[in-house]
């Protein structure tokens, strides 16, 4: 009996250990974890980019598809690299208007994330080479 209760005490135990010890969320292959976490925000239905943006190539929703926009985003303003490019479509959207697109890209962007989720964001987007 005291035997059983042993055993079934270490079972416990063994079992909270494994628990503390699993990943919360898979990794996501190939990314880093701030590309990671950027993807989750570009996904998410705060910044709500990927209703207005597909990540296949060519395909139009509201605004252009993003494939490719890391190689792109450094030949839209000349002497303006990528990082920059893609910080101001999203700070200041208005500045630029992609040729054949509506001026519809949110203002508050900046206001409903952090500056963290906005530099994981970005990471991200320049994943999309
Ligand atoms: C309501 C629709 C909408 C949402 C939401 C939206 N965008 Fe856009 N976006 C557009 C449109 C339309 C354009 C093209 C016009 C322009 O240049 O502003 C655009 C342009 C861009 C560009 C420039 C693309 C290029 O080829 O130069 C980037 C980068 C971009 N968006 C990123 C984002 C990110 C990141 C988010 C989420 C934080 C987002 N957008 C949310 C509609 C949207």
């Amino acid at each position: 009996m005291r035997q059983a209760l042993g055993w079934t005490l270490l079972c416990l135990l063994l079992l909270a250990g494994c628990g503390r010890d699993a990943p919360q969320a898979p990794p996501t292959p190939g990314l880093t974890p701030a590309q990671a976490r950027g993807r989750a925000i570009f996904m998410g239905a705060v910044a709500r980019c990927s209703s207005c943006h597909s990540l296949e190539p060519g395909v139009r929703v509201v605004g252009p598809s993003l494939a490719g926009i890391a190689t792109r985003a450094g030949e839209r303003i000349p002497g303006m690299d990528a990082r920059t490019y893609i910080e101001l479509s999203i700070l200041k959207p208005g500045d630029y208007i992609v040729e054949g697109y509506p001026d519809a890209m949110p203002r508050n962007i900046a206001k409903q994330i952090t500056g963290d989720q906005l530099n994981d964001l970005v990471e991200f987007l320049l994943t999309l080479r």
